[in-house]
C-alpha cells in the first residue's frame, strides 16, 4: 500500500515535468546551475561515451540571437539561462538519442531543483549553423538545441497556434504481448 501510494506520488510529480517558455527574470543561482551541470553529466550515454559538452548561455545577446534562428524558439530570448547541448558528431543516431537522455535529465532536474525547463530546437541544417555560429561551435560538431532553465511563470505555451496539451489515453499507446493486444 505505501509502496503504491509512493508510486503515485511519483508519478504525480513526474507529470509536474513540463516545457516552460515563459520564465521570471531572476538568474538561476550559481550553485543550482552547478547542480543542474552535475545532473548532465551523470546522464548515461551509449557505451558510455559521454559525446556531449555543455555550453551554459546567460548573455542577453546571445540569447535574443538564439531566438531569433526559428519563430517556434522566439521565448528563448526571455530565458535567464540556456544550456546548448554540443554532440562529438561522431555517431548520428548513439548521439541522438543520448541528446534526448541528456535532455530529459535536465528537465526533471529543473523541476525537482524547483525551477522549470524547456527545450528550444534549432531546425533544419541551415537553422543549425546559425545556431552553432553564435555558439562558435565549429561545423562538424553537432548541435541541435537548448535546454532553456529558470523559474517558471506559467506552463501554459503562449505561442499562437500550440498544440493542444495533454496526452494520448493508456489504451492507444499500449499493447500486452503482441503489437495491438490490449490487457485483460
Ligand atoms: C524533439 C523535441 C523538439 C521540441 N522543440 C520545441 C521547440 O522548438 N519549441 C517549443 O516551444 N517546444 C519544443 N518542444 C516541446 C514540445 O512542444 C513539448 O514537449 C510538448 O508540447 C509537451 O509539452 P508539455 O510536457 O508541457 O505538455 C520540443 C520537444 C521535443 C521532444
Amino acid at each position: 500500500m505505501g509502496t503504491l501510494t509512493n508510486a503515485r506520488e511519483a508519478t504525480a510529480e513526474m507529470r509536474k515535468v513540463r516545457q516552460i517558455r515563459q520564465y521570471r527574470p531572476d538568474a538561476v543561482p550559481d550553485d543550482v546551475l552547478a547542480e543542474f551541470l552535475e545532473i548532465a553529466r551523470w546522464t548515461g550515454s551509449s557505451r558510455n561515451t559521454q559525446p556531449w559538452h555543455f555550453i551554459v548561455v546567460t548573455d542577453k545577446e546571445q540569447l535574443r540571437r538564439i531566438s531569433q534562428v526559428r519563430a517556434a524558439i522566439n521565448w528563448v530570448a526571455d530565458a535567464p539561462l540556456a544550456i546548448a547541448i554540443v554532440l562529438d558528431g561522431a555517431n548520428d543516431t548513439a548521439e541522438a538519442y543520448d541528446e534526448g537522455r541528456v535532455t530529459e535529465r535536465l528537465l526533471i532536474g529543473a523541476h525537482l531543483l524547483g525551477l522549470g525547463g524547456g527545450t528550444a530546437w534549432f531546425g533544419d541544417a541551415s537553422q543549425q549553423r546559425q545556431g552553432k555560429e553564435i555558439l562558435g561551435i565549429p561545423a562538424e560538431r553537432t548541435a541541435r538545441s537548448v535546454v532553456t532553465l529558470g523559474y517558471p511563470v506559467t506552463s501554459k505555451d503562449p505561442r499562437p497556434g500550440a498544440a493542444a496539451g495533454g496526452r494520448k489515453p493508456l489504451s492507444e499507446i499500449v499493447s500486452y504481448g503482441r503489437l495491438g493486444e490490449p490487457g485483460a
